[in-house]
């Protein structure tokens, strides 16, 4: 029989066994699975863990903030790099999802490789890959269907030269968060929506902009607010808003508008290989859409995505 605290036991004390007195470090997302396996190493080589958290512009609302500050309390040895106008070049007049997602990759790389280079003797790379992500990542290199490579798994140049931990690869989304909770951290990551890697970019249909990010990251928060206050975030197993490439026709007062079109999306899952649009109350999505569109400039109209996965994903790119 399987329980986190046997988990931990074991997987500290390899831990343990595996690193010795070396040094790993580690990039930290502000999700549960990256927490859950940095907690996981620090318990094992305590300060010879150093943790990377890096601001790519394409995170939540007020994250950046909140997150650092929550490793810090859980006694995390955490740098933290702003690197917010490196990514926005980098995604300067790019479309394309799969391109997006290599250059977000291919930039936190480079960002990431800066601070592991400050480390004297560095010789472990940890990450938080858990068992799905490894399905989804073998399924990219299939022949057949190239679902969405995951830029979190493996594609680590060379030069890196760091030999890879994951504590966590064996194990599905609701394991993680027991043995996080048996390692108290607190409840505020440990019950986290999922949150992909590439942030908000792949929320943001068609080409990013610091200035699309802004107004995604508005919508996003009043929409998760809204969740939160209504009591419906932990029914849903992920949610989000959609910045749609398309303008449309509206009235304010006596003036026609012609502006953004946003949809929220919220699903329910097991571990996000399939999942079901989630029947919110007619109410609150409507609730919801007056506050955005009263509160967004730039917003005039708002959709809810009902669609399941499979024949839809859960991300629209
Ligand atoms: P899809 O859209 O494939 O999403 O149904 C399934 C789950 O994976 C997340 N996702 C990603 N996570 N990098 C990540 O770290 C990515 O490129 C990526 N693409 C999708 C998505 O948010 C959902 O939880």
């Amino acid at each position: 029989d399987w329980t986190s605290d046997m988990f931990i036991d074991i997987t500290v004390a390899e831990l343990k066994e595996k690193i010795g007195s070396d040094k790993v470090v580690m990039g930290l997302s502000g999700g549960v699975d990256s927490s859950v396996a940095a907690t996981l190493i620090h318990r094992a080589i305590g300060d010879n863990l150093t943790c990377v958290f890096v601001d790519n512009g394409l995170l939540r609302k007020n994250e950046y903030e909140e997150v650092l500050e929550s490793y810090k309390t859980l006694g995390l040895n955490v740098i933290g790099v702003d690197a917010k106008e490196r990514f926005y070049v980098a995604l300067a007049g790019i479309s394309e999802p799969e391109a997006k997602r290599k250059a977000i990759g291919r930039v936190f790389i480079e960002v990431f490789d800066d601070e592991a280079h400050k480390i004297d003797g560095v010789k472990w790379l940890g990450q938080g890959t858990i068992y799905p992500d490894v399905i989804e990542s073998v399924s990219v290199k299939g022949p057949s269907a190239t679902i969405k490579s995951h830029h979190n798994v493996g594609g680590l140049p060379d030069f890196m030269k760091l030999s890879v931990i994951e504590p966590l690869n064996t194990l599905f989304k609701d394991e993680v968060r027991e043995v996080g909770r048996a390692l108290e951290i607190p409840e505020a990551i440990i019950g986290r929506h999922p949150f992909p890697g590439p942030g908000l970019a792949i929320r943001i249909l068609g080409d990013i902009t610091a200035e699309k990010a802004k107004t995604l990251q508005e919508v996003d928060y009043i929409f998760i607010q809204g969740l939160k206050t209504h009591g419906l975030y932990d029914q849903v197993w992920q949610a989000g808003a959609i910045l749609l490439p398309i303008q449309s026709v509206g009235v304010m007062g006596d003036e026609r508008t012609y502006e953004k079109v946003v949809a929220l999306r919220a699903v329910g899952s097991v571990d996000g290989m399939t999942a079901d649009w989630i029947h919110l109350p007619y109410e609150f999505l409507g609730k919801m859409s007056n506050e955005i569109i009263n509160r967004v400039k730039g917003v005039n109209r708002v959709v809810y995505d009902i669609s399941s996965k499979p024949p839809a994903t859960i991300e629209w790119e």
